[in-house]
C-alpha cells in the first residue's frame, strides 16, 4: 500500500523531469549555439536530454533572449547543471521542522546546501541527527511559539544574526489538527481558536515578519525571495469532522497565497508566494491512522494512484516551488500532492 520506491531528488530522477523530445521538437542546435552563456551540454549526456539541452540552447539563441534582463548574474539559468535548484548559500526559514514533513523539506534543503534554520515548538531532539549529518553551518534548530509575536520577532533575530544572514526563503509548514474529530456542532469555540491560531494566525504573523524585514533587505536577497505555505486537501475538499482544519487550511492556501503574491512584489518585484496541498502522508503522526484499513479505503477510493504519500514525494515540489532558478515564473499557485484524488468518498454501500 504505501510505496518507498519514491523519487529522491536525485540528479537523474529530476533530469527526468525536463521536456521529452517530441515535447520540445526535433530542431538540431548549431554548433555556434554552444555558448557559455547558455546551458552546456555535459560531455556524457549525449541521449535524448543532451538533444534537449541542445534544443533549448537553441531557443534561447533564437530569440535572442538577454538573461541579465531577468536574473541577476548569481541566478542565470543553465550556469551550473541543467537542474541546479540555485539553492545554494540560501538562507531557508523551515516552521514545524521537527515534525514528520518539516524533517524532510529540511533535509532536502540542507542536500542542496542551503542553510535552514529548523523552527521546533517543544520537540528539537528529531532535528539531532539531521544536524550532527549536515553540519551547524548548514542546519540551526530554533524554537518559538509562533502564535507570540515577540516570540516570532525574536525568531528572526536571532536566526539572521547568526552567519545564516538575512531570511531569503520561508516554508510555513507547522500546523496542528485536533485529535478528535467532532462535527462543527460539537466543536468547542476553544477548539476552534486554537486551531485557527496555531495554523493562520500564526502564519500571518510569521510571513509578516518575514515580510516587514524583506522590504528592508538588499536586492541580492529580495531576488531569491519566496514563501512556500503548506496546506493540505482538507483545504480542497474539506473534512467532516475537522472544520477548524480544514477551515484554516482553505484560509492559507486560497485568501492568504493569493493575496500575497500580490503584494510581495511591491517589495520584492521577482518574489513569488506558493502553497503546496499534501494529502494523507505518512508521518509519526498521521501513521497509526493509516494503519487503519477503513480510513486508507476511504482516502484511496477516489485517489487513482492509490497510494497515501511519503514526505519524500513532498519536499522536492517544495524545494522546486522555493528555487528562483527554477520557478522564477510560478506564483500564486497551490499545487496539490494528493495522487490524483478527487474528492472525497462521502457514503459507502451500506449506507445507502
Ligand atoms: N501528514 C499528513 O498526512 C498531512 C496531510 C496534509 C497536510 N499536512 C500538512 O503538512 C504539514 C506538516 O505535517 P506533519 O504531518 O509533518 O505534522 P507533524 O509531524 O505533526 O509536525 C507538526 C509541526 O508543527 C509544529 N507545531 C505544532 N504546534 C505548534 C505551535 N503551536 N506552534 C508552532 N509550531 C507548532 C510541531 O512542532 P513540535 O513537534 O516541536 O512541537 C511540528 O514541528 C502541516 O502543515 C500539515 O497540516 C500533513
Amino acid at each position: 500500500m504505501i510505496n518507498d520506491d519514491l523519487p529522491n531528488g536525485d540528479e537523474e530522477s529530476l533530469h527526468e523531469t525536463w521536456p521529452s523530445e517530441s515535447d520540445v521538437g526535433n530542431h538540431v542546435a548549431p554548433p555556434h549555439c554552444r555558448s557559455t552563456h547558455l546551458l552546456d551540454v555535459p560531455a556524457h549526456r549525449n541521449g535524448t536530454l543532451g538533444r534537449t539541452i541542445s534544443q533549448l540552447n537553441a531557443a534561447v539563441q533564437l530569440n535572442h533572449i538577454d538573461e541579465s534582463r531577468y536574473y541577476p548574474s548569481t541566478l542565470r539559468p543553465g550556469r551550473l547543471m541543467p537542474l541546479d535548484l540555485g539553492l545554494e548559500g540560501a538562507h531557508v526559514l523551515v516552521t514545524g521542522a521537527s515534525g514528520g514533513i518539516g524533517l524532510e523539506i529540511t533535509r532536502l534543503f540542507a542536500e542542496q546546501g542551503a542553510k535552514v534554520t529548523a523552527h521546533y515548538n517543544t520537540n528539537s531532539a528529531t532535528l539531532q541527527p539531521l544536524i550532527s549529518q549536515y553540519g551547524s553551518q548548514h542546519i540551526r534548530a530554533l524554537r518559538a511559539d509562533l502564535t507570540d509575536e515577540a516570540a516570532v520577532s525574536k525568531l528572526f533575530d536571532e536566526a539572521t544574526s547568526s552567519s545564516f544572514g538575512a531570511v531569503h526563503i520561508l516554508i510555513l509548514n507547522h500546523a496542528i489538527s485536533a485529535k478528535i474529530r467532532e462535527p462543527v456542532w460539537k466543536i468547542s469555540l476553544e477548539r476552534w481558536k486554537h486551531t485557527i491560531d496555531v495554523n493562520l494566525t500564526s502564519s500571518f504573523i510569521v510571513v509578516k515578519e518575514y515580510l516587514k524585514r524583506l522590504e528592508m533587505t538588499p536586492d541580492v536577497i529580495k531576488d531569491r525571495a519566496s514563501v512556500v505555505i503548506i496546506g493540505s486537501t482538507a483545504g480542497q475538499f474539506g473534512e467532516a469532522g475537522n472544520a477548524d482544519y480544514a477551515a484554516s487550511k482553505s484560509a492559507l492556501m486560497y485568501g492568504l497565497t493569493l493575496s500575497l503574491k500580490n503584494e510581495i512584489v511591491k517589495i520584492a518585484p521577482k518574489a513569488r508566494v506558493n502553497s503546496i496541498g499534501p494529502g494523507w502522508t505518512v508521518t509519526p503522526r498521521t501513521e497509526p491512522s493509516i494503519k487503519n484499513p477503513d480510513i486508507v479505503y476511504t482516502a484511496l477510493a477516489t485517489t487513482p494512484l492509490k497510494k497515501v504519500a511519503m514526505p519524500q514525494d513532498i519536499a522536492p515540489q517544495v524545494a522546486l516551488l522555493a528555487s528562483q532558478r527554477v520557478s522564477g515564473h510560478i506564483t500564486g499557485q497551490v499545487l496539490m500532492i494528493q495522487g490524483g484524488m478527487e474528492g472525497r468518498l462521502l457514503n459507502k454501500q451500506a449506507e445507502l
